[in-house]
C-alpha cells in the first residue's frame, strides 16, 4: 500500500493571530490536493484562530511543542490535553531549534513522544545532523541514535502512525538543500532503523519527511524519492509557494 504524502508547514515563531488568519485565507484555494495530507504547525497563540480558520477544509493543525505533564505548576507550558481540546492533531517534537536553543535532550523528547501518543496526537519527530557530523561521516550513526532514543517504549502500532522528519541542520533556513540523493540515503536509513527496532510492516507504514530549504523549485525531485513521504517546510510555508509544494505532483 502506497504511503500518503504529508506536507506540513512549520511556521516557527512567525505570524501574529491576525497575520495567521490572513495567511490561512490566502493559502486555502492553493493547498487542495486530495492525494496529500496538509498540516499547519503554528505558534501556540495561533492555534485557536487557525483551527477556526481551517474548519471544513482539508487542512489539519499541528502544534510546535508540548509539555510532558498533564497539568499543574509549569508556568508557560502547554499540555497535550489543551492541544487536543483545541483541535490540534499533530505536534512537532525534537526540532533542532528546540534541541539547540532550549537544551532539549533525547531523554526529554522521548517523554514528549510518549505523552503525545498517549493523548492521541501524532508526533512529527525531527532528527538531523550538523555539518560537522556530516563531514566527519557519522550522520547515519547519529540519526540512528536519535531515533532509537526518542522512540524508547513506543509500540510498533504507535510507531507506524508517527511521522519522522529528517532535517539536516545545515540545510535549515540556509537555502542550502540536501541533494535528493543525500536526503533519500538518510530517509532510507531511518526506515531501516524502524525495521530493525520493530518490523518490516511498521517500517513500510511510517511516513518520513525531508525538511531543510524545501521549496517550490526543489520539492518535486525530493518527493519523487522512494523513502521521502513528505516535507516539513519552514520559510516557504509562509508564502503562496506552499501551495505549489502541496501540488508538487500536478
Ligand atoms: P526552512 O524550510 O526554512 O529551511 O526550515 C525547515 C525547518 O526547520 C522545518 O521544520
Amino acid at each position: 500500500m502506497a504511503r500518503k504524502k504529508i506536507i506540513a508547514g512549520n511556521w516557527k515563531m512567525n505570524m501574529t493571530p491576525t497575520e495567521a488568519k490572513a495567511l490561512v485565507e490566502t493559502l486555502a484555494p492553493l493547498v487542495q490536493n486530495p492525494d496529500v495530507d496538509v498540516v499547519y504547525c503554528v505558534p501556540a497563540i495561533d492555534i485557536v484562530p487557525v483551527v477556526e480558520a481551517v474548519k471544513g477544509s482539508n487542512v489539519e493543525v499541528g502544534a510546535e511543542n508540548l509539555y510532558i505533564e498533564d497539568k499543574g505548576a509549569f508556568t508557560g507550558e502547554i499540555s497535550a490535553n489543551m492541544l487536543v481540546d483545541a483541535g490540534v492533531k499533530y505536534v512537532i517534537i525534537g526540532h533542532s531549534e528546540r534541541r539547540q536553543y532550549f537544551g532539549e535532550t533525547d531523554e526529554f523528547l522521548n517523554k514528549k513522544v510518549l505523552k503525545a501518543l498517549e493523548k492521541g496526537l501524532t508526533p512529527i519527530l525531527c532528527c538531523g545532523e550538523t555539518l560537522e557530523q556530516r563531514e566527519a561521516g557519522v550522520t547515519l550513526d547519529w540519526i540512528n541514535l536519535q531515533i532509537k532514543s526518542d522512540l524508547q517504549g513506543v509500540t510498533a502500532e504507535q510507531a507506524a502512525s508517527i511521522v519522522i522528519a529528517y532535517e539536516p541542520i545545515w540545510a535549515i533556513g540556509t537555502g542550502k538543500t540536501a541533494t535528493s540523493d543525500q536526503a533519500q540515503e538518510v530517509c532510507g536509513a531511518i526506515r531501516k532503523t524502524i525495521a530493525e527496532i520493530y518490523d518490516a510492516d511498521t517500517a513500510e507504514k511510517i511516513r518520513i519527511q525531508y525538511g531543510g530549504s524545501m521549496n517550490a523549485g526543489n520539492c518535486k525531485e525530493l518527493l519523487a524519492k522512494p523513502d521521502i513521504d513528505g516535507g516539513l517546510i519552514g520559510g516557504a510555508a509562509l508564502k503562496p509557494d506552499f501551495g505549489q509544494i502541496v501540488n508538487y505532483d500536478k
